[in-house]
């Protein structure tokens, strides 16, 4: 018996950036979520330009392409290793961190960008930004 490996592709559909495995969408740009981005990118340009922003979520790494130009380290912490594979494929320049964040993240940021579903622990992520850093997250 033999088993298939199925490629995993980067793509553009419809505008925006998806990971797919075969008919698996691993990670997806959604359009309903861009307006939240937008605002994550203008509060982080409004902080001014840092050194080190960390992501906590990769995704298709929307946060880090917009905010590429605004830091010299970019740190994305992602679980999932089919998408550590790519982002690191893909950008080359991202510092990718395999694992659950809650067990690589371990050094400081001035900007922390967090992207999870459910409550947002805000004081873990706070420990982890330097002095009159910016953490940014959805709930
Ligand atoms: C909504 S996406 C993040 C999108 C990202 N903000 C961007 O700029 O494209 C959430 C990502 O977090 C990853 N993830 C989920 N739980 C995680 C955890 N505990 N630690 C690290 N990454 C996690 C998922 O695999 C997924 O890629």
């Amino acid at each position: 018996m033999t088993t298939a490996i199925e490629p995993v592709v980067y793509a553009i559909q419809d505008g925006c950036a998806v990971i797919r495995r075969g008919l698996q969408t691993l990670a997806a740009e959604f359009p309903g979520e861009l307006a939240m981005y937008a605002r994550w990118a203008l509060a982080a340009i409004a902080h001014g330009p840092v050194d080190s922003i960390g992501y906590i979520g990769g995704g298709t790494a929307v946060m880090p392409r917009l905010l590429k130009h605004r830091a010299r380290h970019h740190t994305v912490y992602e679980i999932e290793p089919v998408i550590v594979t790519t982002l690191r494929v893909m950008y080359p320049w991202l510092n990718v961190i395999e694992g659950d964040y809650r067990d690589t993240l371990r050094t400081h940021h001035d900007i922390i960008i967090y992207d999870l579903p459910g409550p947002v622990p805000i004081a873990q992520l706070h420990a982890h930004l330097n002095p009159n850093g910016l953490l940014a997250h959805s709930t």
